[in-house]
């Protein structure tokens, strides 16, 4: 994002003075630069300052993470997509409560675009919020490769700040030459055989930006996981932030009691007020990692840094306050329909997997592994989806679940694996109801949550968008070994 302007800091100079005087805050202004062309292709790029080559990536416009998309809540977001990579893609807009035609999921709302090709998208944004866009087809590579960007929604009356800072931490898996794996390693089941050595994130894709504060300074700081598989658990020593909402809506400003859990294809938005002295650094660490090895130390990803200047006095900030709501209909609990999912992994000979056959015989020749070899494949209610190898199409599959127009669903998803799933489900927005019979302490809506080990968790919606919508796990490695599937809302 390059805001950068005379008069950007004039002004900005003008409203910190005028806020100081009145201990109101201004709120973040914004350079309008939406790009109305996205392109798919190749990208050159540095992700960390010091590696000696560069790195061959895929990026929107050539850039990683891509574009910041701004619009206002109601607007239209019109784009012509141009696809310069060789093989088929298509662009989904993570969150958004779009109709379908426009969700943009190769093979299953619209046909992939393929090389050389182009789609326009055009659709009217409901909901205010930070929201993200990346490829639906081949998504596991794609993503990895550096297919992401991140959709700011602007809100009418945004929560007061002196300014806004947006991260994709993206968790790159670079080998020793700080290149992507090849096509092969991004295979089904590259856990076979080791393929990055260094995994390391960033902040919007080109090396670790800081989190630079100043004292008694209000930052909104709005985060979104574009990993293609990593989870964080992230905690920010000696500041409490609070949280004032996931996945784009307002939550009751609460402050995390533990490190705050983002899985992939979450938003979580924060304010910080800045307490310290200029030239303090404070460590920001991810501990998800812990959860299954305790022993692990925490990485640090970046750091908090004081700048000179301190703006308004601390302590007399006003009380931190949410975004206005998104507009989303209430589900009725007690009239709701119960559906339970529950989420399995099993070991089938990779010759033998559903729906791969062959392909998979192939596969573990390339990888020169036989054909007996176990790999672990995740279903929901024993039901897998798999893309074709070569085209990247989508499988045929009954939907997982069928759903009225209008009519209320509650969903139990059972997490009876090993490990955690992010779990996403398209064109609609969910009230978290409860985690293992406990309901949630705060009124959370939310379009991607964490199923984490040993979970149960409930959610339920108004089905009121038509259509065959995707449900998924977002780690790459379970999505693309099984874990999708469509829900029908009958029109
Ligand atoms: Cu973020 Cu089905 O996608
Ligand atoms: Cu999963």
């Amino acid at each position: 994002m390059t805001k950068g302007n005379a008069s950007h800091s004039r002004r900005a100079a003008i409203k910190l003075s005028l806020a100081a005087a009145a201990v109101g805050l201004p709120g973040a202004t914004w350079a309008r630069n939406t790009p109305t062309v996205l392109t798919a292709g190749r990208a050159q790029v540095k992700p960390f300052s010091s590696q000696p080559t560069m790195t061959e990536a895929w990026g929107y416009n050539a850039q990683v993470c891509g574009p910041t998309l701004r619009v206002k809540q109601g607007d239209w977001l019109k784009l012509r997509f141009e696809n310069d990579l060789k093989q088929p893609t298509s662009v989904h807009w993570h969150g958004l409560r779009i109709p379908n035609a426009m969700d943009g999921v190769g093979s299953i709302t619209q046909p992939g675009v393929p090389p050389g090709g182009s789609f326009d998208y055009a659709f009217k944004v409901p909901d205010a919020g930070l929201f993200w866009y990346h490829p639906h087809m081949n998504s596991e590579k794609q993503i990895a490769k550096g297919l992401f960007g991140a959709i700011v929604v602007e809100e009418e009356a945004p929560p007061p700040v002196d300014r806004e800072v947006i991260w994709t931490l993206f968790d790159w898996g670079l080998t020793d030459a700080y290149q992507l794996p090849g096509d092969r390693a991004f295979a089904l089941w590259r856990g076979m055989k080791p393929f990055a050595t260094r995994t390391k994130v960033t902040t919007n894709g080109v090396n670790a930006e800081q989190l630079v504060l100043r004292k008694g300074e209000r930052v909104r700081l709005r985060i979104v996981n574009t990993s293609a598989g990593r989870r964080f658990a992230l905690k920010f020593d000696r500041h409490h932030p609070h949280v004032i909402a996931w996945d784009g809506n307002a939550v009751k400003p609460y402050i995390a009691a533990k490190p705050i859990i983002v899985g992939n294809g979450e938003r979580v938005d924060l304010i910080f007020d800045g307490q310290f002295e200029a030239g303090q650094r404070f460590d920001v660490t991810d501990h998800f990692d812990q959860r299954y090895k305790p022993d692990l130390e925490p990485t640090v990803i970046t750091q908090i840094r004081y700048d000179q200047g301190a703006l308004h006095a601390v302590g007399q900030l006003p009380p931190v306050s949410a975004p206005p709501p998104n507009e989303v209909a209430m589900p009725d609990l007690a009239q709701a329909e119960r559906i339970d999912i529950t989420l399995e992994q099993s070991l089938y000979e990779i010759g033998k997997v559903p729906q791969i056959g062959q392909a998979g015989v192939l596969l573990a020749a390339l990888h020169n592994v036989p054909a007996q070899t176990k790999v672990p494949v995740w279903s929901m209610n024993g039901k897998v989806l798999f893309e074709d190898l070569q085209t990247f199409q989508c499988g045929s599959a009954a939907p997982i679940f069928r759903c009225q127009l209008g009519k209320t669903y509650r969903l139990r998803f059972i997490n009876k694996t090993p490990t955690d799933h992010p779990m996403h489900l398209h064109g609609h927005t969910f009230l978290m109801v409860s985690c293992n019979g406990q309901p949630y302490p705060t009124q959370m809506l939310r379009d991607s949550f964490m199923v984490l080990r040993g979970e149960s968790v409930e959610v339920a919606f108004v089905a009121d968008n038509p259509g065959d919508w995707m449900i998924h796990c977002h780690r790459g490695l379970h999505s693309h070994g099984g874990m999708m599937g469509t829900f029908r809302v009958d029109a």
